[in-house]
């Protein structure tokens, strides 16, 4: 291995998130546009420059791979890209190999991404009402992606669940999502909604509601006790005594996690954002396809990690939005 990356506030990237793919069968209120234009395929990464661009940052200390999107599993050939990648967990080289994803092809991958070495995966649920989930969702089946996390769960996958916490819609689902997880067995992770995407009519103000407030109502029925584990991503967690049950918070509005970061995002044409919240990326598809050996990427990826910013802007403060991005989330896959 070559020098680990570190950057300019001597944080150490080992996470990587891939984006294998800008499009998605759903599209959820705060993550895409309704009349979405998705990238011609020639835009593309192939799988096999995918491949190359993963391995070249494992092989300067990237230890734990996150696959997202759009969805992941909507990408033609991805449990191709699984099987390679999972050639890195034999060797050691990387610790985990995860996908978030939006549940809705779990029963058709599940077992494929076991065999490759998928141990836990993260599933975006924002509420348990059928009515309500395809609303946000604009038509998703809520059956489908609860049928897809039984599939999961029967072939052996441990699961996480992503509810972005958003005013108004999922307030009154705060107990019966963590008493549904409780009961699956699966933990549960709540997230403030990030001012990303083109808002249109849509006000994030509107939408955002504080994990201050969600935990201080967990504070009214259990005693919360903050736990000191963190899983190398940004979520902090609690466990709820009554019941052991672990919650995570991922609260870049209310208590900023950048000063921890370790992580970047590639995208599916080979954009690198250093940072979810700034616009700043490098383009290391040029460099990639310039030359079969590694050293032009190589190089791009540190200029890149060279150049990564201290942290986001997100603001909600005083009525309005700060450091709004005119960027989907689908873009970076969160
Ligand atoms: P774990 O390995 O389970 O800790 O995963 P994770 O939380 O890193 O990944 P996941 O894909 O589940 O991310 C959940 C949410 O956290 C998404 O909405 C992301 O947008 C958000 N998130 C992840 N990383 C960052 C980050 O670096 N900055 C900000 N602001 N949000 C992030
Ligand atoms: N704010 C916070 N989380 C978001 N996600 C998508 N858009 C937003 C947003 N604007 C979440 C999804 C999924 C993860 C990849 O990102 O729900 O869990
Ligand atoms: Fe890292 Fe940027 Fe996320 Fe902050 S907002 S934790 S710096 S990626």
């Amino acid at each position: 291995m070559t020098t680990p990356l570190i950057d300019p506030f001597a944080r150490a990237i080992n996470y990587l998130r891939v984006s294998v793919t800008d499009r998605c069968d759903f599209r959820c209120l705060y993550c895409m546009s309704e009349n979405m234009t998705f990238l011609p395929k020639a835009e593309l990464l192939t799988l096999e420059e995918l491949d190359r661009m993963c391995s070249a940052f494992i092989g300067m200390g990237v230890q734990k791979l996150r696959i997202t999107g759009g969805e992941p599993l909507v990408r033609k050939g991805i449990m191709t890209f699984f099987q390679a990648m999972s050639r890195h967990l034999d060797s050691g080289a990387l610790t985990e190999l995860t996908l978030t994803t939006n549940g809705s092809q779990l029963r058709r991958f599940a077992r494929d991404l076991v065999d490759c070495g998928v141990r836990r995966i993260n599933v975006s649920l924002d509420t348990l009402d059928e009515a309500k989930f395809a609303r946000v969702t604009r038509w998703g089946r809520l059956a489908q992606v609860l049928d897809g996390i039984a599939a999961a769960q029967e072939a052996g996958l441990r699961i996480k669940i992503n509810a972005v916490a958003l005013a108004g819609f999922n307030e009154d689902e705060q107990f019966t999502l963590t008493d549904w997880c409780a009961r699956e067995g699966h933990d549960l992770t709540w997230i403030e909604v990030m001012p990303m995407g083109d808002l249109g009519n849509e006000d994030r103000i509107d939408q955002y509601w504080s994990l201050r407030d969600l935990r201080a109502r967990y504070a009214e029925r259990f005693t919360v006790t903050d736990l000191a584990e963190r899983t190398g991503g940004p979520a902090r967690y609690v466990r709820l005594e009554e019941t052991g049950q672990k919650i995570g918070f991922i609260t870049p509005l209310t208590h900023n996690f950048c000063e921890s970061c370790n992580r970047v995002r590639l995208t599916c044409t080979g954009e690198l954002y250093m940072c979810l919240g700034q616009e700043d990326m490098a383009d290391l598809r040029a460099p990639l396809r310039a030359s079969a050996d590694n050293a032009q990427l190589d190089q791009a990826i540190r200029n890149a990690i060279a150049r990564k910013p201290k942290g986001h802007d997100f603001d909600y403060s005083r009525q309005k939005v700060a450091g709004q991005m005119s960027r989907h989330m689908s873009h970076t896959g969160g």
